[in-house]
């Protein structure tokens, strides 16, 4: 079968072809916009962008939407991680964290999914904690500052043991055992 994924980002695609090639599903990039309401939680943005996809049109799509949790940030910044980095970067959330004992954090990738009328939404969460300084090269955006286990950084990691591990292999593999449980793939 074929699946749509709407997202700006073409390495998205590459990513979800990657686990869904086994099961035969074959991913099409839609680089489309739809609106990203203004909340703090992932699922409801993810569950408006659905809707007003499926409202529009669209049909056999996934979409996610992910982000970076701190918990003494009182959950910053969050649904806002994307613009969090393009302004103040992982430099400025080392200067929000300083002297800030609980360095507790949480990456969550949120996924939605539609097909035909069956609509599944799953969140993978990643717990860790935000480290004192930026380490490692590799990856993307917060990776430098997150460390799921106090030890390696993600981007110290290397993607395929980031992937076994990060909110959004969680919840990919959480997309694909509701998919099965359902039949659809
Ligand atoms: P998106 O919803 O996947 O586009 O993610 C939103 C923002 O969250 C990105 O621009 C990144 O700043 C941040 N982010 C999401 N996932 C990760 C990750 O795995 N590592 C580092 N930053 C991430």
């Amino acid at each position: 079968m074929k699946l749509n994924v709407v997202t700006h980002n073409p390495g998205k695609v590459k990513e979800f072809q990657s686990k869904f090639s086994e099961y035969d599903v074959t991913m099409v990039h839609v680089n489309r916009e739809y609106d990203e309401i203004q909340t703090a939680y992932l699922e409801e943005v993810v569950d408006k962008g659905i809707k007003q996809l499926y409202a529009e049109g669209l049909r056999d799509f996934v979409i996610d939407d992910s982000g970076l949790f701190i918990n003494a940030l009182k959950g910053f910044p969050g649904v806002y991680s994307a613009y969090g980095q393009k302004t103040v970067g992982n430099k400025g959330i080392l200067k929000l964290m300083e002297g800030v004992e609980d360095r507790s954090a949480q990456f969550k990738c949120c996924i939605g999914c539609m097909i035909g009328e069956e609509r599944i939404i799953v969140t993978g969460v990643c717990p860790g904690f935000i480290l004192h300084e930026e380490r490692g090269d590799e990856g993307f955006g917060y990776d430098p500052i997150f460390t799921p286990n106090g030890e390696l950084s993600f981007a110290e990691m290397g993607m395929a043991d980031k992937n076994v591990i990060s909110h959004r292999g969680i919840a990919t593999r959480m997309l694909i055992d509701e998919l099965r449980k359902r039949q659809l793939i």
